[in-house]
Parts: structure tokens; sequence; C-alpha cells
């Protein structure tokens, strides 16, 4: 009966080539290779084998749509198309300047062998980092809306191996402490997840170009499968709603032979679109001090009152600050009115009024006449739409007063943000949800009409968009510094040393490196060495690093405090040196336009000796390295204090011996000579 129906569904079947084996497309240099096959019932499957080996076996395709049947089963596989990309490009800004897209792609049209014969196009695009896949509605005649309910798309692990993974749908969204886990042990994951497979390849899955849709989550299912999972809509939405056409983000798998390869790997970036926005250079990557911590230590307040920060005086003083060395920025957070009921509502917040001992006209003028800007704050409470009213009075306020840069904050639990939705009313929302999603490009595309680049906190997961919106500078998007004032517990010594592996693989983070100031709210103060503060500026990616602690503990610290004022935050190329996935890493960083090295190196509770060479400096040149390491006695439990800083002559031929204490790591200025 079931072929009988089937043979009928071919011959009314609208003129479509089929391929006639399961089409496969490899990557540039033959190492990975992917194969689309469908079941006997005709669902699609995808799976990636690299050296011959499986590392994704036969995985699920499709979708779960909540008023029409589902799309998955049936599908007829279409005869593939394929074709080559070979570019390399620019960067404005970044950890590297020249980044090669190389991949090979494969287009299919998966249709329905029934009526009324609904259709979309898989494309697949391979390269030796790993691979993107995504879906592509076209426009047609039945299938003119989507209303998703779920992703079916699966990631069935070939082989066991270790992952690292925070929890979705947590009410502290992104922030938070990671498992390390077998693969069968994970639960409800966010993404990045990175694995170790049992033959050493690491992998990790993430996405790239989140655009108009939900932020995929992973949960398990059974053994070693991990299904999609949509961050929920809100109030009765779908989890996606889209007119075709119309295209998702790209699945991604970045797969390498060590940890190292995975922080190299420019996958997500290659994913994304060119850049939209043109001439970016008006935003500059700079270091930049703030009116911050002083808030976060409880010493002042963000509410206008006797213990306010954001006063004027206070701002002269951290401008004053910033001009003697060097720093670009000064942010300002508790500028304007409506702090004093805000946590997750954010009802009162004007981002066009300050409060009355903020005399914005002034400092913006003395902060142009030292050479510094000003760094606008806008914190919604999570109150995305109210903040979208106020967008351009906020925007053109900024533009006058000279700034450049707005952090953004969305705090409030998840599920409890707000948004506009597709009917144009308030909703509830998740933060990653697509009204929250469309929410965020809204902000970064009109700042960069009032040429405004935009850093949000409690943001949506970096995918990738500042290559086609280069004013999308940084985020947080995971447990940052912040945690270490008042956290219980604060950021544990494996916290840093993990993030660069996963976190850290989606794109720049507003970490706030750089405490001195180890005794703080949280119950174990700051539980790392100075040494290992000094080299977060070099091991975290982001071409805007702050200058945290408060004046006087880097004014009483002129040795360690003078390779915060060094270190570069634009590089012409950066190369991971060493590095396990939550144990330790060493990166070096050249500066763009310059011939300077930097090295940073974490380890985490556990001291190490790593050997290095110095091969990745320039041939032929000798350097000056300004050395600051743990002291011997050091100890992110102890003498979190004690660093030795020195000098010494080396060339790319020598190799250095890094000593890292426990909870340590050590920071190398390289100087041209
Ligand atoms: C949380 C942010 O991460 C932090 O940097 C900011 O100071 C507060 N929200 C207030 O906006
Ligand atoms: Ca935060």
């Amino acid at each position: 009966m079931l072929t009988r129906l089937f043979a009928l569904a071919i011959l009314a079947f609208p003129a479509v080539a089929l391929s006639a084996t399961p089409p496969v497309v490899t990557s540039p240099d033959g190492r990975i290779s992917v194969q689309l096959s469908a079941s006997t019932d005709g669902r699609a499957a995808y799976a990636v084998s690299r050296d011959g080996k499986p590392i994704i076996a036969p995985s699920p395709l499709g979708f779960l749509l909540t008023d029409a049947p589902k799309l998955d089963r049936g599908m007829l596989i279409g005869e593939p198309e394929f074709s080559q990309f070979d570019e390399t490009w620019e960067q404005p800004w970044g950890e590297r300047r020249f980044i090669r897209n190389h991949y090979n792609q494969m287009r299919v049209t998966l249709t329905e062998n029934f009526k009324p014969f609904r259709h979309f196009d898989v494309v697949f695009r391979v390269y030796d980092d790993g691979l993107g896949f995504r879906y592509e509605f076209p426009e047609q005649e039945n299938l003119k809306e989507l209303k998703i309910g779920e992703e079916l798309t699966e990631f069935d692990l070939a082989q066991d191996g270790t992952a690292w993974w925070i929890a979705a749908g947590e009410f502290n969204r992104e922030e938070q402490l990671y498992n390390r886990t077998t693969v069968g042990e994970v639960g409800y994951a966010q993404t990045p997840i990175t694995f170790r497979l049992a033959d050493g390849t690491h992998l990790s899955i993430h996405e790239a170009a989140l655009v108009d849709y939900s932020g995929m989550n992973l949960i398990h299912v059974e053994k070693r499968r991990l299904k999609a999972a949509l961050t929920p809509g809100s109030d009765g939405f779908a989890k996606v709603e889209r007119a075709a056409p119309f295209n998702t983000p790209w699945r991604t798998l970045q797969v390498g032979d060590n940890a190292g390869a995975l922080v190299e790997s420019s996958l997500i970036l290659n994913l994304n679109e060119p850049n939209k926005l043109g001439d970016v250079s008006w935003f500059r990557p700079m270091k930049y001090a703030g009116v911050w911590w002083e808030m976060h230590l409880d010493r002042k307040t963000w509410e206008y009152g006797p213990r306010h920060g954001a006063t004027t005086e206070n701002v002269k003083k951290h401008i004053d600050f910033a001009a003697e060395n060097g720093f670009g920025g000064v942010l300002v957070e508790g500028w304007n009115v409506g702090w004093e009921d805000w946590f997750g509502t954010g009802f009162d917040f004007d981002f066009a009024k300050p409060y009355p001992d903020f005399d914005f006209p002034a400092l913006a003028a003395y902060a142009k006449s030292k050479g510094v800007q000003l760094i606008g704050h806008h914190e919604t409470g999570g109150n995305a739409a109210h903040y979208e009213d106020q967008l351009d009075a906020a925007f053109a306020l900024d533009r006058k007063m000279g700034v450049h840069a707005v952090k953004t904050g969305y705090v409030a639990d998840a599920g409890g943000a707000r948004a506009y939705g597709r009917d144009g009313k308030v909703h509830l929302a998740w933060h990653e949800g697509q009204d929250m999603v469309r929410h965020h490009l809204k902000v970064v595309t009109e700042a960069a009409k009032y040429q405004i680049a935009i850093n949000p906190h409690e943001p949506v997961k970096d995918t990738g968009l500042r290559r086609t919106y280069p004013n999308w500078i940084s985020r947080e998007g995971a447990r940052g510094g912040e945690y270490d004032a008042w956290g219980q517990p604060g950021n544990p010594p494996e916290h840093v040393p993990t993030m660069v592996f996963t976190r850290l693989l989606a794109g720049p983070m507003d970490y706030t490196p750089g405490i001195f100031g180890m005794k703080t709210r949280s119950p174990n103060g700051v539980q790392t060495t100075w040494a290992k503060q000094l080299a977060f500026y070099v091991t975290i990616y982001s071409p805007i690093q702050m200058v945290p602690d408060l004046v006087e503990n880097y004014e009483a610290n002129p040795g360690p405090f003078q390779f915060i004022k060094d270190v570069a935050v634009d590089w012409e190329e950066s190369k991971v040196l060493n590095g396990e996935v939550g144990d330790y890493v060493t990166i070096a960083r050249k500066v763009r336009g310059g011939n300077d090295w930097f090295l940073g190196s974490i380890t985490d509770e556990n001291p190490r000796e790593l050997k290095v060479p110095l091969s990745f400096l320039d041939k032929g040149r000798k350097y000056t390295a300004q050395i600051y390491r743990d002291g011997p006695d050091a100890d992110w439990k102890g003498k979190r204090e004690s660093i030795v800083i020195e000098q010494r002559e080396v060339t790319a031929g020598d190799t250095l011996t890094l000593k890292l204490a426990p909870g340590g790591g050590q920071a190398i200025r390289f100087m041209a000579h």
C-alpha cells in the first residue's frame, strides 16, 4: 500500500531531478566529509566524518510546525548543486586582520513526495576547520508563512567524549559556571557547547548569523544524541514565525585536532555576510576606564543620592585617569534617571535625561579636550520595548555629546524581558527568543546611523554578526569579572580557561579584566593572581577592554599597571600556542599596525610549567621581552599579589619556560627593536 501511494505521489510530482546516490561534499583539504541521505520513510539526515572516521552519525533534519503538518517525512533528495569559494577578506578590527573564507558548498532541495509538495533547500558549507549548514525556504504557494514549533535538527555524536556546557533556560541566562560531563550527561544546554571526543578530536556546536529567528539550544535525547531546542516564544507565539523566502541561521560545527584549533577557527565569522555598514573608522578599538567597579563594590550607587557614582566630579576624575594613561574611553553608569527601582522592570529609565549632578555637556567638552570619549550606558532592566521607544532620542543625545560607543544592559531573569512581539504589542520574552533577536539587531543598525558602536550585557549570544555589522563590538553573555566583586561564588580559577574554548568561540567578550584589589564583597575575593589578571587582556579577545579597578589601586601599583597601559586591543594575528579546555591556555597576538607581540598564559587551580618556543615572533627581529610572571610564592588562595617583573632579550629562536602558579598566569610584551 505504502509503495503504491509513493508511486502515485511520484507520478504527480513536479519535474525535479533526484539524486541517484546520497550526495557528499568534502572540505577543501579533503579531511571532513558530509553526506546527506534519507531513511526508508524519507526522513533526511546528514552525517559527518573526518579522515574517514565518523564524528556525527546520521542526524535528522526538519521542522515541526504549529499550524500545519510537520516537515520531515517523505522527503525526496534533489540532485545536489556544488560550488566552491575562496576569498580573503579584511576585518576593520579584530583578533586578526585577514581571514581566508575557503569552502566547498553543496545545495540540495528536499521536496515532500506528497501533495502539496512543500520544499526547502539545505545548504552545506564545508571548511577545513568545520562546517555550517542552514535551511533556505524559497517562496512557494503552499508554504507562505512558517510557524515553527520546533526545529528537528539533531547532532548525534559518533564517539563518546567530554562536554563543557552551561544550562539553557536558567534564571541567570548565560551567567553560569561551566559543567564538565560526559556527552551522555549533557542536559538542556546552551551553545557554544564544546566536546573532546574519544579520539582527541575537538568539536564545538554553535550557530552563525542568528537573524530574525530564535536562539538554538540543545537537549540530550538518548545516548550521544542531542537535538535542537529553540528558545521559546512568548505569550503563545510559535518559537519562530517567518514568511518565505527566508534562511535559518547556520548550524555550525567547528572541528580541530586540538583545543587551540577551535579558538583559531574563523568559521563563525566566515558564515556571516560581509560588512553592510561600510566605513566604521569612527569606532576605534580601545581600553576604557569607568565609573563602574565602585558600584559593584557598593562604595557608590547607580541611583541619585549621597553616594551617587556618576557625579560630574567623579567622572572628571576618571577622564583625567584615562587621559594620563592613554585609555580611549570612560564608561559612566548611573548617569540617567530611573535607577531607583529598575531590576527586571526598567519602566522608569529615561535615556535622554541625566541626573541633576551629572553635567553631560560640560563633561563631553572636558573629555574632548583631553582626547577621551565618554562611553554611554543604557541599562534597560530587560525592558527592550521601553528602550526601543526611546532609541532615537537616546542616540541623538549621545551623538551630540561625542559618544561613539554605548554599553547596553538587559538585567532581568530569563523569560522576563519585555519585547515587541510580531503583533506590535509588548510581551514577556526570553533573552534569546526571536523578538529579542530582532530587538538587538534593531539597536545595532539604528546605532550605526548615529555612528555609535554597541556592547550589550545580558545580551543575545554572539553568532558572528560583527562581520556584517562591525559596530557590534563586544558583549557580555557569560559570567564576567563582576562576579568577583559580589558573586556567590565568584569565578573559580578554571572559569576563564574554560570560557576561552566555549563562550569565546562565539566572539568578543567584555569581561572586565585587570583587578588588583583582591578583597571584594565576594567571599573568596578575586580568585586569581595578579599576573593572571594581566594575562586576561591577551587570552580574552575584545576590541574594547576595560580597566575597571579603583583608580587608587592602579596608582599604588605602577609596576603591573604598566602592562595594562601597554597591551594592545587590535591585532594583526592571533595564535594559540597550547591549551586544554578548562585547564590552561597560552595565546600570542601581534599588534595591528606595529611589530610588538603580546602573550598571555593562564591556568586553572593547578600550577604548570609550559615550554613555549617563540617561533611565532618575526624571524630575524630582536625583541625585549617584558615579563610579568607569578612570584615563587604566588597562589590564588594566598599571595595573589606576588608578581615578578623582569626583562630579557629574545628572538624567534628562543624558548621560554612559563611557570604559572596555582590560579596564576603570565603576561609578556615582546617589544620589537
Ligand atoms: C550588569 C552588567 O553586567 C554590569 O556591567 C552593569 O554594571 C550592571 N548590569 C548594571 O547595568
Ligand atoms: Ca551581567
